[in-house]
C-alpha cells in the first residue's frame, strides 16, 4: 500500500502495466493481420480463442485489471503533475511534465473511448449489427473476415479507426521512451536510442494495425 501512495511506486506500476498493454498490442496485431492470409486464417484464429474460453476470459479479466491499473494511476499521476506549482529553476520541467501528462491523459481517454467502441463493435457485435451479424462460413466458425470486409468498407468507421490508431501512435511514442525512464533501464547516453525506439514502435502498430481497413477500403482485399 505504501508502495502504491509513492509517486515513484505508481509510476512503476504504470510502466509495468504498459509492458503487458504492449504485448497484446503485438500479439492482437499479429492475430489481425492473419486477415491477409484469408478468410479460414483468421476465422480458425478466432474460433481457436473461443474454443478455450477459460484460457480467454483469464486473459480478458487479467487484460482488464492491468487496464485499470494504468489507466486509474496514470490519470492520478496526471492530475498530481498538473497541480505541481512552477517554482523557480524547476519552473521549465514542471511545465514541460505537466503538458507531457496532460497529453498523455487526454489521448488515453481518447483510446479507452475506441476501446467500447471496438468492443461494442467486433466482440459484441452491438455498435453495427448490419455488418457484424453474419451467417457462419463454411466451416461453421464466426465470419470475422468477412465482419472486417463489410466494417471497413464505410468511409466513416475507417475514419474512426484511423483517428483512433493515429491518438495511439502518439501515446506510444511518448509512453514507451517513459516506461524506460520509470523502471531506470533508461541513462542520459541511450535517451536519444530509446527516444527512436519509442517512434519505431508506434509507427509499426500505426502501420500493421491501419494496413487493414487501408487495404479494404481501397480495394486492396
Ligand atoms: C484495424 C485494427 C483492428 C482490428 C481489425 C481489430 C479486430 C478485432 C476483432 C475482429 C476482434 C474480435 C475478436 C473475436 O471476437 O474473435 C477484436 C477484439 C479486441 N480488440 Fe481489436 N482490432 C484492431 C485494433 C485494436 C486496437 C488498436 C486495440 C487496442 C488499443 C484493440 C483491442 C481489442 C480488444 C481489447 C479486443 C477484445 C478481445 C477479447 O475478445 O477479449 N484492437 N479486435
Amino acid at each position: 500500500m505504501k508502495f502504491i501512495s509513492s509517486s515513484i511506486g505508481r509510476k512503476l506500476l504504470v510502466a509495468l502495466s504498459s509492458i503487458f498493454l504492449i504485448g497484446f498490442l503485438f500479439a492482437h496485431l499479429l492475430g489481425n493481420l492473419l486477415f491477409f492470409k484469408g478468410p479460414d486464417a483468421i476465422n480458425a484464429y478466432s474460433q481457436t480463442l473461443h474454443d478455450y474460453p477459460v484460457f480467454l476470459w483469464f486473459a480478458r479479466i487479467g487484460l482488464l485489471t492491468i487496464f485499470i491499473i494504468h489507466m486509474g494511476l496514470g490519470l492520478k499521476l496526471s492530475l498530481e503533475n498538473r497541480k505541481a506549482r512552477p517554482q523557480g529553476y524547476s519552473k521549465k520541467n514542471t511545465v514541460q511534465a505537466s503538458l507531457a501528462s496532460r497529453f498523455m491523459a487526454t489521448s488515453g481517454l481518447v483510446m479507452l473511448s475506441y476501446i467500447v467502441y471496438h468492443l461494442l463493435h467486433f466482440s459484441l457485435g452491438l455498435a453495427h449489427p448490419e455488418l457484424t451479424s453474419l451467417p457462419l462460413d463454411k466451416l461453421a466458425q464466426e465470419d470475422i473476415y468477412q465482419m472486417i470486409i463489410l466494417s471497413f468498407q464505410k468511409p466513416i468507421i475507417v475514419i474512426t479507426y484511423f483517428i483512433a490508431l493515429f491518438v495511439t501512435m502518439l501515446h506510444l511514442s511518448h509512453g514507451i521512451p517513459s516506461l524506460f525512464q520509470s523502471t531506470g533501464l533508461s541513462s542520459a547516453s541511450h535517451r536519444k536510442k530509446i527516444q527512436y525506439l519509442g517512434r519505431f514502435l508506434a509507427l509499426l502498430f500505426f502501420f500493421g494495425y491501419s494496413s487493414i481497413p487501408v487495404s479494404v477500403y481501397f480495394g486492396l482485399i
